[in-house]
């Protein structure tokens, strides 16, 4: 058996595109290992949406250099690949910066990896693709193997149209595509056969998907969600990232209508300021989001909200920042990540002259993360005491305890739960963490695994 060791940075798409990586190279010999001394090929799952991400790739693949010339002076090989979006947007550049890298591969193309390896195989030297043929890849996939993981991933569409202009990914996913009702229903009645009990579709545009359905019609992602909300055995549903702009009415009315889908939705805003979200190129105001907002209350009023915030935009005044506070306070946000901005290349507000010095970045940065943070705690405290369904997940770092989630996503801790991984389980909130919830099942164990 080869073992194969894969780190994965960035999104969630990039989790998902990893795990489909090992399940393609599993028919090959490659078996998982968390110890990349002992690995004899290397993934690096690379993000390129900030600088820091970007450089982090670099300074790995220092590392990793060093151990595959230690194993080479030990007679072994290692294969060193770098795959996603680092490998899109840099390609042939970081064969130029590390001689150690044998395969790059963009986000479209890694179905093309046995092809790559069976290349470099033949000592036809390194091997760069990065085409965007995103059909071809989901049909050239095997089933997806996620194992028993009781919380799976599904990507539904990928790319992004939008070209907010702060941000790599319209370059480095392509453009918009849907992946069809039938392929996406197949692959989520094969997670729920292997154990799946929660499925979260993921898009760069989620809700921007529009797939062929089964009757020849292109189909919403509300539609997806009612199919996928029929299949045996699948309790829960969960969609991510969402735009503003892409909003249904359909899709706000399945958070009424559909028990299965969950009460928590991340809708990124990026900024409060309306000419900060015009010179972003978000294609909504600030009352816009409010309004969506209000809708999704209307429908489903215990739905806990989630967003993205950057910081310090090229030209963000006081009080551009202020009109973002003044938008956090009013929606109340159970969660959020907030980030400074980081100028890309290729990208139009990278180019743009009152970029922001860092010290306000930073100052502002802070001012927010502590509103948010203030709100998330304000949140938690709130689901003190309550009784809510929680999908364990996983063990916990204590003997016998595990690790699940409840509705709105929080994670939460429970003591002699080891038993129940892979259920759903009504818990009692008892304590509030910094970034967790303590609980405690509501009746024995032996009753709750007898039922
Ligand atoms: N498709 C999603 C987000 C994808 S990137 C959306 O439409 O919102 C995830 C987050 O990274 C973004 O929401 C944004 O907040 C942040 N981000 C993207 N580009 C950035 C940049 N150049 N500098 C700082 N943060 C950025
Ligand atoms: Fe980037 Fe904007 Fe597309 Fe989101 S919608 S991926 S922020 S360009
Ligand atoms: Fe990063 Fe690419 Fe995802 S840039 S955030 S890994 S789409």
């Amino acid at each position: 058996m080869k073992k194969l060791f894969i780190k994965t940075y960035g999104c969630q798409m990039n989790v998902y595109d990893s795990a489909r990586m090992a399940d393609l190279l599993a028919p090959l010999g490659y078996g998982p290992t968390d110890a990349p001394d002992e690995a004899d090929m290397v993934i690096l799952n690379t993000c390129h949406i900030r600088e820091k991400a970007a450089e982090k790739i670099y300074s790995e693949l220092g590392r990793m250099k060093k151990l595959k010339d230690a194993k080479q002076r030990a007679g072994g090989a290692m294969t060193i690949a770098v795959a996603g979006c680092v490998a899109q947007a840099e390609g042939a550049e970081i064969l130029a910066r590390q001689n150690a890298v044998d395969l790059v591969v963009g986000p479209q193309s890694y179905h093309r990896l046995p092809e790559m390896i069976a290349k470099l195989a033949r000592g036809a030297g390194h091997a760069l693709e990065t085409d965007f043929p995103a059909e071809a890849k989901f049909d050239a996939l095997p089933e997806n193997d996620a194992g028993a993981a009781p919380a799976a991933f599904l990507t539904v569409q990928e790319g992004c149209d939008k070209f907010c202009s702060f941000c790599v990914v319209p370059y480095t996913r392509g453009s918009e595509f849907s992946r069809p009702v039938m392929q996406v229903a197949a692959e989520a009645e094969g997670l729920v056969a292997k154990g799946a009990r929660e499925v979260t579709l993921l898009g760069q545009n989620v809700n921007a998907y529009r797939g062929p359905g089964p009757d020849g019609e292109i189909w919403s992602l509300a539609q997806l969600i009612g199919a996928l909300a029929q299949i045996e055995g699948l309790q829960r549903l969960r969609y991510m990232t969402s735009h503003p702009r892409d909003m249904g009415d359909d899709l706000i009315a399945a958070h009424r209508d559909v028990e299965a889908l969950m009460p928590y939705l991340h809708l990124p805003v990026q900024s409060g300021s309306d000419p900060i979200l015009h010179a972003m190129n978000r294609q909504h105001t600030a009352e816009d989001y409010l309004r969506l907002v209000e809708r999704f209350r209307a429908a489903r009023p215990d739905i806990a909200l989630s967003s993205d915030f950057i910081v310090g935009f090229p030209g963000e005044t006081d009080k551009d920042f202020e009109a973002t506070l003044s938008l956090v306070r009013a929606v109340g946000y159970a969660q959020a990540f907030s980030f400074k901005y980081s100028a890309r290349p290729g990208t139009p507000a990278a180019a743009a002259h009152k970029q922001v010095p860092d010290d306000v970045k930073n100052a502002r940065l802070q001012a927010l993360q502590a509103l948010l943070s203030a709100q998330q705690d304000a949140f938690n405290t709130g689901c003190a005491g309550r009784i809510l369904p929680i999908l364990f997940e996983k063990p916990g770092r204590k003997d016998g305890q595990a690790v699940g989630r409840t509705p709105y996503l929080q994670p939460v801790h429970v003591d002699g739960a080891a038993s129940l991984i892979g259920r759903i389980v009504d818990v009692r909130i008892e304590a509030v963490l910094s970034n967790s919830l303590k609980g405690v099942l509501t009746r024995p164990l032996e009753k709750v695994l007898a039922h």
